[in-house]
């Protein structure tokens, strides 16, 4: 669907990273986890193309207040930084819930649930919603350093048990997301499902550390986008079978954003 909406709020909540509230027509709060939406930050010409933004959190209409929902933002361009200089009662033109979203799986595994900085963002509503099933969800979350750890106390507040890394060791264990990862698994020895956002880099990490234990392994890709539909393929990316001589693409935004880690080809 594609609605005018209003900004309910809008901070930064670390630095370069902003939370943002707007309202929503009654059936939005459907939105399933992973998820996202094209926002359109002004109603003229530039930027031209709408941006891409996962769904971080939706709420119901109550009383007299309207349905929101709310997205976390990096401001990394031209597009962000207008959204940031946006403020209450602000209007911006949505787009969505567009995408396929996260299956949520058997119940019978435990979900890990592995992001990195606004790679958070879409995981916070498959966390909701895991917790809603009284599915047993932990959470890794990785970052240079600790202002890249966003809305951690929101996880715990579900229940989920928080593993935080960073790379300079300012919060929870130095080093990499993955590496913690990995030590759970090896001291874990139950059925376990990956969920994944964030960079290429440990996206590409994950992918490994699923296929060499033969885990199902869910990722939800970032890449550019500028129409959001399936017109215009500028968001494909390679499938598994990609070659010169057949060539397998899959569009993020309707084939994706999310896909099975073992269904895409990922470069060395
Ligand atoms: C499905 C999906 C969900 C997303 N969810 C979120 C989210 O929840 N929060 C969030 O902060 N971002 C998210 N992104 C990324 C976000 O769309 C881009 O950061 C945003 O469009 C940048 O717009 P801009 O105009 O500020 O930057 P631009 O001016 O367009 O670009 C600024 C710089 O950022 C780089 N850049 C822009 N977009 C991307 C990208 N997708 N990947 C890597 N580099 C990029 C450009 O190459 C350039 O160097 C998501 C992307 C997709 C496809
Ligand atoms: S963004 Fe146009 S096809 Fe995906």
């Amino acid at each position: 669907m594609q609605f005018a909406s209003e900004i309910l709020s809008n901070a930064e909540i670390s630095p370069a990273y902003w939370r943002v509230r707007l309202t929503a027509p009654r059936e939005f709060i459907g939105a399933r986890p992973g998820q996202f939406v094209m926002v359109r930050v002004a109603p003229g010409i530039d930027p031209l193309l709408r941006r891409p933004l996962a769904i971080f959190d939706v709420g119901p209409a109550a009383g007299d207040a309207p349905a929101w929902f709310e997205m976390l933002y990096k401001v990394v361009g031209k597009g962000t930084a207008m959204l940031s200089a946006l403020r209450e009662s602000d209007g911006v033109d949505i787009l969505g819930p567009l995408g396929t979203g996260f299956d949520l799986g058997d119940d019978d595994r435990e979900k890990l649930l592995v992001g990195g900085g606004v790679g958070l963002a879409p995981l916070h509503l498959l966390a909701t919603a895991l917790a809603r099933r009284k599915s047993p969800v932990r959470l890794f979350a990785g970052g240079r350093t600790r202002g890249d750890l966003l809305c951690i106390d929101e996880f715990e507040a579900l229940g989920v048990e928080c593993h935080c890394a960073t790379e300079d060791g300012s919060f929870g264990a130095r080093g990499l997301v993955t590496t913690a990862l990995v030590r759970h698994l090896d001291a874990f020895d139950g059925k376990a499902a990956l969920y994944a956002c964030g960079p290429d880099g440990m996206l590409r990490a994950l992918a490994r550390i699923a296929a060499g234990r033969a885990l199902p392994c869910q990722v939800s890709l970032e890449g550019r986008m500028a129409c959001g539909v399936g017109a215009c393929l500028g968001c494909v990316t390679a499938g598994r079978e990609h070659s010169a001589q057949t060539p397998d693409y899959r569009r993020l935004c309707v084939e994706g954003p999310v896909f099975e880690s073992s269904e895409l080809k990922w470069g060395d």
